[in-house]
């Protein structure tokens, strides 16, 4: 197949909607995205520097949630200093999901802290031409994996005791309908369909062990929103549709959050509030 083509399927499945929840394992549910609870608590946030990230920051300290918002290099993490610099309860930590090390001492810090919500958002998307079929690079895949579904899970480990401490016990990740096996169209970004599906299966195996503890664990995609990531794939395929701001899609994504609840554990769902098939 030709990258060109490659890249036109990519952008098919990139523009496809939320599917309906017709899945046999899916609930009959449908939370309410515009619906702020004014709860509030301590969250902490991977790849807070830009993107999603960084509006999962702001809006999470505008709503007067205590913020620890890790990035990778914290020192040039301008927007999110900013933030840090308006809102006293936002501390900027440096976390690399692929320094397990520096994952460990960071949980050391806040073992005594409860986080209420532990949100794994960030994530690489990896370059799409190099993820079609014929041309696979998979020194690329397992970079892809490292990032996306071993990290998050590394740093579910790692802060699980925190997060048992607080009052609303969230173990959050956020997905994408990328890794909708059900969904999928296109055989395009293979490694980072894969690496969501695969995300997914582990938040889903963990929130059976978890549930016992109390802690839920909740999967949510974002929608389609204009980041340097969803530029990528964009640009790759050569084409353009209308996103979500960062804003809008932080806004709705903490809405659905703020709702999940043990009932709703494992459950992979949209910033609509609706499920997912798997
Ligand atoms: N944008 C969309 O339309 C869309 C759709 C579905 C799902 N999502 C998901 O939404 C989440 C956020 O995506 P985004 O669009 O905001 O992406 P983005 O703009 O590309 O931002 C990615 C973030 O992840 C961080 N990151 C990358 N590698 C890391 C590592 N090894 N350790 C720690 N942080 C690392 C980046 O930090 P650096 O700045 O240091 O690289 C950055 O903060 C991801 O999970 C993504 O898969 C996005």
């Amino acid at each position: 197949m030709s990258r060109t083509i490659g890249a036109l399927l990519i952008t098919a499945t990139l523009a496809t909607g939320i599917m309906p929840a017709t899945a046999a394992n899916a609930p009959e549910v449908k939370l309410n995205p515009d619906q702020r609870s004014g709860v509030t608590g301590t969250v902490l946030i991977t790849g807070s520097n830009r993107g999603i990230g960084l509006e999962l920051a702001r809006n999470y300290a505008e709503r007067g949630w205590t913020v620890i918002a890790t990035a990778r290099k914290p020192a040039s993490a301008d927007a999110l200093n900013e933030i840090a610099s308006h809102h006293p309860l936002v501390t900027v930590e440096r976390l690399d999901l692929l320094d397990h090390a520096g994952i460990d001492t960071l949980a050391a810090k806040y073992r005594d802290t409860p986080i209420d919500v532990l949100l794994n958002n960030a994530a690489i998307l990896g370059e799409p031409n190099d993820q079609l079929f014929g041309s696979l690079d998979y020194d690329l895949m397992k970079n892809v994996f490292a990032v996306n579904v071993i990290g998050p899970m590394k740093v579910a480990e790692a802060f699980a005791g925190s997060v048992e401490q607080s009052k609303l016990k969230k173990i959050v990740a956020i997905t994408s309908t990328q890794g909708s096996i059900s969904s999928v169209r296109s055989p395009g970004l293979v490694f980072y369909n894969l690496s969501k599906a695969a995300l997914n299966m582990s938040m889903r195996s963990n929130s059976k062990g978890l549930k016992k503890r109390g802690i839920t664990v909740a999967l949510v995609s974002p929608g389609a929103v204009d980041t340097d990531m969803m530029n990528l794939a964009l640009d790759r395929a050569g084409v353009k549709f209308k996103l979500l701001t960062p804003q809008e899609s932080a806004e709705a994504v903490i809405n659905v959050i703020d709702q999940y609840g043990l009932d709703l554990t494992g459950t992979f769902m949209s910033h609509t509030g609706t499920v997912i098939p798997w």
